[in-house]
């Protein structure tokens, strides 16, 4: 496997997009169980995931690299319980982590600082991410057997989050969602 930050970044386009993917699975399996604010949550990380591929397309194609998309793998969309996918989706970030992480060490490697000022924000990014990941995945086991008190959890803290885009964000192809 190519380790050079083109082949990386491509490869990347398919893993976010892949991500996206998964979520928009977890979510469907939330909303199958009828627990609302899970299934949302989810979605919108999707909308999350596939902002990121757009954002690496539209950096292949500034910067003059092939805009070749990748094929995606199937996603997992059925789970034992609750907990289940909250873990699977913290894994999911970690390994996401480790990516930007190789990616912005080709960058160096190489020598392409407009490259790696590019995987800055992704660095940033992923603090973000696994961190609420973990913090759900807390919130699942506080709440026991009663996945309710999850979405009682969800609903108060998405009434908090100011939302929005993120304006330090890179341009993403099409602009972002
Ligand atoms: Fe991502
Ligand atoms: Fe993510």
């Amino acid at each position: 496997m190519a380790t050079d930050f083109t082949s990386l970044l491509a490869d990347q386009v398919g893993n976010e997009f892949s991500a996206s993917q998964q979520y928009i699975a977890v979510g469907a399996w939330f909303e199958q169980q009828t627990l609302p604010e899970l299934a949302g949550f989810f979605y919108q990380q999707a909308v999350e995931e596939r902002n990121h591929a757009m954002m690496l397309l539209k950096f292949q194609m500034d910067t003059d690299r092939k805009a070749d998309l990748p094929g995606i793998a199937q996603p997992k969309s059925d789970f034992a319980n609750a907990k289940e996918p909250v873990e699977l989706a913290l894994a999911q970030e970690k390994r996401v982590t480790e990516q930007i992480t190789a990616l912005a060490n080709a960058a160096r490697a190489e020598s392409d600082f407009q490259a790696e000022q590019f995987m800055q924000w992704f660095l940033k990014e992923q603090v973000e991410e696994v961190s609420s990941m973990n913090d759900l995945l807390k919130i699942i086991d506080h709440a026991g057997s009663n996945v309710l008190l999850v979405e009682d959890y969800l609903t108060r803290e998405v009434a908090k989050a100011t939302g929005g885009v993120d304006p330090t964000a890179p341009p993403a192809a099409g602009g972002a969602l």
